[in-house]
């Protein structure tokens, strides 16, 4: 007995993490329906070592469920998840829907767990690479203030989906066999390069800001419950399958050491600290692929501003970034019973 769940997006690099966190974590489902689009509707996924048939993601579908993990794009989610709500679910959704709504929690467990109670159905996943910022800068604002955060992301290809994956591959290889490489989803040749561009398409906002900026903008305010919060950011895609980078300029509002900042990380929930660059310990996205902590090295203090630190993160985006977030914001409801687990 359990909990009556779906996945909404269960064939995608989100749905198919939550099909592996579920199992990895034994989140105590009762069923679990896999929802996908009309093409995807008769494939079959394994769960919990069951074959279980992908239905086409219909209102309909959310009858009986109890709790859905949504990943399949902000205008499915916009279409689906308040018909999900209306059938009686809990919905954590992983698109940039409903984010910034009034009454929609932004959650990232570490940092904001309370926020949880808050919720009418819904409750927001924030995007990957605000996730991975947050969870760093939460010890460093309880104990000195954040007060301004300059981040500047190198973002893996597997953000943009399954399809982003394929296509650096298709161009790794079309390089190799001496073939032109074909450019269709990111706006330039991905392979060997970096594109200061995310998202892909679009989303061009004020200020030659990118919504992807704008996102780790406004979102971290959201999070952290404080609009005095400065953050600004530059965002770009580079040649790398899985998990974000981060390098991270904070400016703090009360005087520190760094020892304090390490042993202030070290301690930090979903933090783990690796910084010895003489003997190479620093993290990389290939060390920090399928783990579930936002590692952090290279802290040291701004030599243009004795206030401001500079710090390198890596976090999965798949994982921490999106579906594992999501699992422990679901684990959390159970923990604070608002999602009941039958006998
Ligand atoms: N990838 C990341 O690192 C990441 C991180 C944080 C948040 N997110 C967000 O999570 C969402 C999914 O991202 P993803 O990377 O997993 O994308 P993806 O690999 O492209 O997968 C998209 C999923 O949505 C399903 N889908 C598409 N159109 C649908 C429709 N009309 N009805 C029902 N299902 C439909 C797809 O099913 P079919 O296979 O049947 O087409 C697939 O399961 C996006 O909103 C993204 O912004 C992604």
């Amino acid at each position: 007995m359990g909990i009556k769940t779906a996945i909404l997006g269960a064939t995608g690099a989100v749905g198919q993490e939550f099909l592996k966190l579920l199992e990895e974590r034994d989140f105590p489902c009762e069923s679990l329906k896999v929802l996908a689009s009309a093409r995807s509707a008769g494939k079959t996924v394994t769960f919990r070592g069951q074959t279980t048939t992908i239905e086409e993601a219909r209102p309909e579908a959310f009858d009986g469920v109890e709790l859905v993990l949504s990943s399949a794009g902000g205008s499915v989610s916009k279409a689906l998840v308040p018909e999900a709500v209306k059938r009686g679910c809990v919905v954590v959704d992983n698109t940039s829907a409903f984010r910034m709504d009034a009454g929609v929690p932004l959650v990232v467990p570490e940092v904001n767990r309370h926020a949880i109670r808050e919720h009418q159905g819904i409750i927001a996943n924030p995007n990957c690479s605000t996730i991975i910022m947050v969870v760093p800068l939460k010890p460093l604002h309880s104990r000195w203030g954040v007060k301004r955060v300059i981040a500047s992301t190198y973002q893996a290809v597997s953000g943009a989906g399954q399809k982003g994956i394929s296509e650096l591959e298709q161009q790794v290889a079309d390089l190799a066999a001496g073939r032109e490489p074909k450019v269709a989803l990111f706006p330039k040749q991905i392979a060997y390069n970096a594109i200061p561009r995310i998202p892909q398409r679009g989303g061009l906002c004020d200020g030659g800001y990118l919504e992807e900026e704008v996102k780790m903008i406004r979102e971290t305010k959201k999070i952290f419950g404080d609009d005095s919060i400065q953050v600004t950011a530059t965002c770009v895609r580079v040649p790398i399958i899985r998990c974000h980078s981060e390098s991270i300029n904070v400016e703090l509002a009360e005087p520190f050491r760094v020892e304090e900042i390490r042993e202030a990380l070290a301690a930090a929930e979903g933090v783990t600290v690796q910084d010895d660059v003489a003997n190479d310990v620093y993290p990389v996205p290939l060390e920090v692929s399928n783990q579930d902590d936002v590692f952090v090295g290279r802290i040291r203090v701004d030599n243009t501003n004795p206030q401001a630190l500079n710090l390198w993160i890596c976090g999965d985006q798949i994982r921490k970034g999106a579906a594992l977030n999501a699992v422990q914001i679901a684990e959390d409801l159970v923990k604070m019973g608002m999602l009941a687990v039958k006998a």
